[in-house]
């Protein structure tokens, strides 16, 4: 017998999609011409505008006449007010526009990009992030963020997997469910909560060779084990709307498929907010090859798409199509109601201006409160890659030779999409260090390095103002000035790695290691015999491999954002202990990729743990199949002991628990946070299962000395997965349980599942 919960591919019947609103829109919906209503579904990008410019704008003509529903990424109370003002005074039904912005790591004050972010493993402060960001940026004028962003990510070529939660559905689905609550509240309608949007739906990590916007082709079963997980926590939570993605899907792009955005998001997952296209997601469906711009845009519509960002296919072809037979007034309809629907639920009608008060955006932007937060935050993202020798925390007295250059570039701490952020605000780790230190004048800086020997390269990793001006001396005057200073110095400190915009949108890497000049630097400085901590910069796993061996410690700071230089010195000084923990496996080259925890055994696993080649086993002649970290890695200055894992019975019974316990000693010289992590196995299945999968964990504080016991609790439902009919079961049989510091997990146990 199976334990199902339903039978997913089959519409779920029981959907309450109750709109409360719902009068009050069909009657706006029966004053509206054929051309308001497109015009609702169109979402134009404003660009920078400045104030009193927007009436004799193009967009501001298309407003009066109701041919706009909402605009994005507009920066100020004052020219928002401007455009809400077209809308309210010169447009016939005076419907409100709703104001959107990429949000996605904080506002002015900026969090860590995501990827670090989900490192803290702190549910709790992320959540709180997205509180803060809500705050600030309704503060501003904005009620709607193209956030978050779930897509599960197992290729670190993919530049926007700095944007996500790493490779884990069951941590991602976590996290997704923490920023939508964050972001929305308990009540959309307040002034400093905004609607989220969680994107990119779906499969949008999943792109072939990890280039961006490239090729995805997954069976059901993995898509739903594995890549939906996150989707769908968020649409549980509640989200407002969601983003489909530019990808492809079976063969036909998201944007266009009838079985993603509406098959399965509305029929089986009862989402009854509105979906979005990604910027100019319909137009692109004509170079993907299934049509022209009314083709596609009649696809998009009956497929169930609602709103149009940028492109203006709706707006512009469906009036044709609908003469033509191949939409319905009654799609069109439904799209419209939705969108009003959830500016009713964002209080837009009760109140245009309600996110346009000048004295929040005085007040509560980029306070002293929230960037003291920021701090926090970005010191608990850090992870601790390697400490030999105890040479971290450093000695606010040493004599700290801050070298490389990362060191000191404001503009590369906040890291990508941080579209409201002020660069210059930025602390950077130079900064942070001086700062840190104290009375001690003893910090020497040294750029070391430019950031890549290729100054095209250079150019293209430094966009959109995240500049790092290039040094006109010869590699060679700029690594002999740090090894001057170098030998001055008692610990180097070198500040490698990516510049920001090497990660992010549309910035995919075949070649996923330190640039060569840097790499190079790092070995010059080695060389002198002094210590030398890593503090390395990325928006991605790297192959760190070498580095790994010559450096005498690596604190991988992701870009953590405003606070950036003040929290790398807490974590380098030992104020901060470090507590973070990767979420996405570091490859030890690039033709381990994709390489992830929760894989397959296949048929031929190999046979020994060492790394030893076996012939006619599922392995390379030239690298282990190990990793360099694995997913969950992350050091601490103090050390954690496992024992004594239990668990309180070896047979679950549907409707019973197991509780699993382990006792955790901080057996090191400081108090510390450790991520206490859960993995089961299912043995046998009637699908292959996966040789781990995360089911639990908890961030727990223990002093040094301390002994915590730590219990979780399991039950059927952890169980579960998608079968071959896509039926969501668990199966009888024999399970094991892994309890540890990181995905290699030691300790294990095994129970059964019983009928
Ligand atoms: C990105 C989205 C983003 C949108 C609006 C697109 O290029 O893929 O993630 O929300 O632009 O800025």
């Amino acid at each position: 017998m199976l334990f199902a919960s339903c039978n997913s591919e089959k519409n779920n019947s029981n959907a309450t999609n109750s709109n409360p609103f719902e009068k009050k829109v069909d009657s706006i919906l029966s004053l509206m011409t054929l051309d308001e209503k497109l015009g609702q579904l169109n979402l134009p990008s404003a660009g920078q505008f400045t104030t009193g410019q927007a009436t004799n704008s193009d967009i501001g003509g298309k407003i009066e006449k109701g041919l706009v529903g909402g605009l994005f990424n507009i920066k100020s109370v004052a020219s928002i007010k401007d455009f809400q003002n077209i809308a309210m005074e010169k447009s016939r039904l005076k419907i409100p526009l709703i104001f959107g912005m990429d949000v996605i790591h904080g506002y002015e004050t900026t969090f860590p990009i995501p990827l670090g972010l989900s490192c803290s493993w702190d549910m709790e402060m992320i959540e709180k992030t997205a509180h803060i960001a809500a705050v600030e940026a309704s503060a501003d004028g904005i009620n709607w963020t193209f956030s978050p962003m779930v897509d599960i990510a197992r290729d670190p070529r993919w530049g926007r997997i700095s944007e996500g939660s790493g490779e884990d559905a069951y941590l991602g689905s976590q996290i997704a469910k923490a920023m939508v609550n964050g972001y929305q509240g308990d009540d959309l309608s307040n002034n400093k909560t905004i609607m989220s949007c969680v994107k990119h739906f779906a499969l949008y990590g999943a792109g072939e060779a990890g280039r961006d916007y490239n090729t995805v082709d997954m069976s059901k079963i993995r898509m739903y084990n594995e890549y939906l997980p996150p989707y769908k926590a968020a649409v549980d939570a509640g989200v407002g709307s969601v983003m489909a993605s530019f990808n492809e899907i079976d063969g036909i792009p998201a944007t266009g498929n009838k079985w993603l955005l509406t098959d399965l998001l509305r029929n089986q997952w009862n989402f009854n907010g509105f979906v979005v296209t990604d910027y100019t997601g319909i137009n692109e469906m004509i170079a993907h090859g299934v049509g022209d711009l009314q083709h596609v845009s009649a696809m998009a519509l009956n497929a169930g798409v609602d709103m149009d960002m940028v492109g203006e296919g709706l707006l512009t072809t469906l009036k044709k199509s609908l003469d033509e037979g191949k939409v319905s007034i009654s799609d069109i309809d439904t799209a419209v109601k939705r969108i009003l629907t959830a500016k009713y639920q964002l209080g837009l009608f009760d109140d245009p201006f309600k996110y346009c008060d000048e004295n929040r955006a005085k007040t509560e932007i980029f306070t002293k409160e929230n960037r003291a937060f920021a701090r926090e935050v970005a010191a608990q993202s850090m992870v601790l890659l390697k400490n030999d020798d105890k040479v971290l925390p450093l000695n606010k007295s040493a004599k700290i030779a801050v070298i490389g250059p990362l060191a000191h570039t404001k503009e590369n701490m906040a890291g990508t999409w941080s579209v409201a952020t002020k660069q210059d605000q930025s602390i950077s780790l130079l900064e942070g260090i001086k700062e840190g230190a104290g009375s001690n004048t003893n910090i020497l800086y040294a750029k070391g390095s430019n950031l890549s020997y290729d100054e095209n390269f250079e150019k293209i990793a430094t966009m959109f103002g995240k500049e790092i001006p290039r040094d006109g001396r010869t590699d060679e005057q700029l690594r002999q000035e740090a090894l001057s200073i170098a030998s001055k110095s008692d610990v180097i400190v070198a500040a490698l790695g990516e510049s920001s915009e090497m990660s992010g949108e549309s910035s995919s890497r075949s070649d996923i290691s330190i640039p060569e000049v840097q790499r190079d630097l790092l070995q010059a400085l080695v060389k002198t015999g002094k210590p030398v901590v890593v503090v390395l910069f990325n928006g991605r796993p790297l192959t760190i491999t070498e580095e790994s061996e010559w450096a005498s410690a690596i604190l991988d700071v992701w870009f953590s954002g405003s606070e950036s230089g003040h929290a790398i010195a807490d974590v380098l000084f030992g104020d901060v202990n470090p507590s973070g923990k990767i979420t996405a496996t570091f490859p030890r080259n690039v033709g381990q990729i994709p390489i992830y925890y929760n894989h397959k055994n296949t048929g031929r696993p190999l046979g020994n743990t060492e790394g030893k080649f076996e012939k006619f086993r599922s392995n390379y002649m030239d690298v282990p199949n190990e990793p360099l970290y694995p997913f969950g890695y992350g050091l601490s200055y103090t050390t954690f002991d496992y024992g004594n894992l239990k668990l309180s019975a070896n047979q679950l019974n549907p409707e019973g628990t197991i509780e699993v316990s382990v006792d955790v000693t901080n057996s090191g010289d400081y108090d510390g946070k450790e991520v206490v992590q859960l993995y089961i196995r299912d043995l046998v299945g009637s699908v292959t299962r996966p040789v781990k999968e995360l089911k639990g964990f908890q961030k727990v504080e223990i002093k040094k000395g301390e002994t915590k016991t730590v219990t979780f609790t399991l039950t059927v439902e952890d169980l579960k997965f998608y079968n071959y009919n896509l039926d969501f079961v668990a199966e009888p049989g024999d399970f094991e349980v892994f309890v540890g510091t990181n995905s290699d997990a030691p300790l294990k146990a095994q129970f059964k599942l019983v009928e």
